[in-house]
């Protein structure tokens, strides 16, 4: 059987597959489209991070593969539809970046209250302004975590030993599970008048496509400060564009965005906005656990075995 491994995925994670001996794994340059529907139906298995885009056309001439993995968490870049019509099975790696993502959520919240990178970047083209920057603390300040699961739970509990004060939404949570982590559940609408920080933690669904929209902003606190280090598409750009404008919101720190890559963002006239290319996966340890985890995953579909995370 022959596995295609796409994306930069970790190599030092994919020893569950090196030690299968009726498995080849292939790990090429970057393919375009046209390359990748040219040889996909050599494949059995393929695992995939994000730039792959594992459409309709790749999947209908993907003629013996069996299973696609994901190494992370969105599956967004697979259509499951398509996949799923063609008996393909989709496995993801969930839990390995989930430490990663919300260390880089931390970091995007300390940097929104203390200016590090305009600071950074003041200093190093010449000038010493301290005046520029004078920050918030964040001890006594309330984190509105929206979408409560691995990371927004990571999230809170690294929030909570900041001294903030976590709530949190999520209709498929209950009420018990929040307060094991001292959080307490509020409707979205109580989120937005209460935060003066608001991060997202959830996929981009139909539900959740423009969460934080026009009328989202008007609703929120006069001075909140946002955080995305979850999906593109969950925050409006455009509606941001206006509340940043307006004064509303006091700063913006943005890792994903509506279309990626994304370099020439509105966004990037105010200086209290900060954009980071889609990192929150970037740390040595998350892209080894989660070349491991799919690594797994595909032997075992491979060979047949029960999966995990389908
Ligand atoms: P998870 O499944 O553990 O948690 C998601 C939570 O969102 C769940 O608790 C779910 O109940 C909740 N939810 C779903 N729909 C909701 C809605 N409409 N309103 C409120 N809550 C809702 O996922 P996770 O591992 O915590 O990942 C969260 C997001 O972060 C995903 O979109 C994932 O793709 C993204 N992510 C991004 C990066 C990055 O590189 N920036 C890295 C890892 C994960
Ligand atoms: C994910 O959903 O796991 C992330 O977007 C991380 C990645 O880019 O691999």
């Amino acid at each position: 059987m022959k596995v295609l491994v796409l994306d930069g995925v970790e190599e030092e994670g994919l020893q569950a597959l090196r030690r299968e001996p009726d498995i080849e794994v292939d790990i090429p340059n970057k393919l375009t489209e046209d390359q990748l529907v040219g040889i996909i139906g050599e494949y059995d298995g393929m695992i995939v991070r994000s730039a792959t885009k594992v459409n309709a056309r790749v999947l209908e001439h993907a003629t013996k593969l069996k299973v696609v993995g994901r190494a992370g968490v969105g599956v967004d870049n697979i259509d499951l539809a398509a996949a799923t019509a063609k008996g393909v099975l989709v496995v993801n790696a969930p839990g390995g970046n989930t430490i990663a993502a919300a260390e880089l959520t931390m970091a995007m919240m300390q940097s929104l209250a203390r200016n590090i990178p305009q600071a950074n970047a003041t200093l190093r083209s010449g000038k010493w302004d301290k005046k520029s920057f004078m920050g918030v603390e964040l001890r006594g300040k309330v984190l509105g975590v929206i979408g409560l699961g691995r990371i927004g739970s990571a999230v809170a509990k690294r929030a909570q030993g900041m001294e903030m004060r976590v709530v949190a939404y999520d209709p498929y949570i209950t009420e018990e599970n929040a307060a094991i982590l001292g959080v307490k559940l509020l409707s979205l609408e109580e989120i937005f008048k209460q935060s003066d920080f608001i991060t997202v933690h959830l996929p981009l669904t139909r539900e959740s496509k423009y969460l934080l929209d026009e009328k989202a902003f008007e609703t929120m606190k006069q001075g909140v400060r946002i955080i995305n280090c979850a999906r593109g598409g969950i925050i409006k750009e455009s509606a941001l564009y206006e509340a940043m404008k307006s004064g509303k919101v006091a700063g913006a720190a943005l890792d994903v965005f509506e279309k990626e890559p994304n370099t020439d963002s509105p966004l990037f006239e105010f200086n209290n906005f900060i954009a980071t290319p889609h990192l929150g996966a970037s740390t040595q340890e998350a892209q080894l656990l989660v070349a491991v985890d799919v690594a797994e995953e595909i032997v075992a579909a491979l060979k047949g075995e029960p999966v995990k995370n389908t």
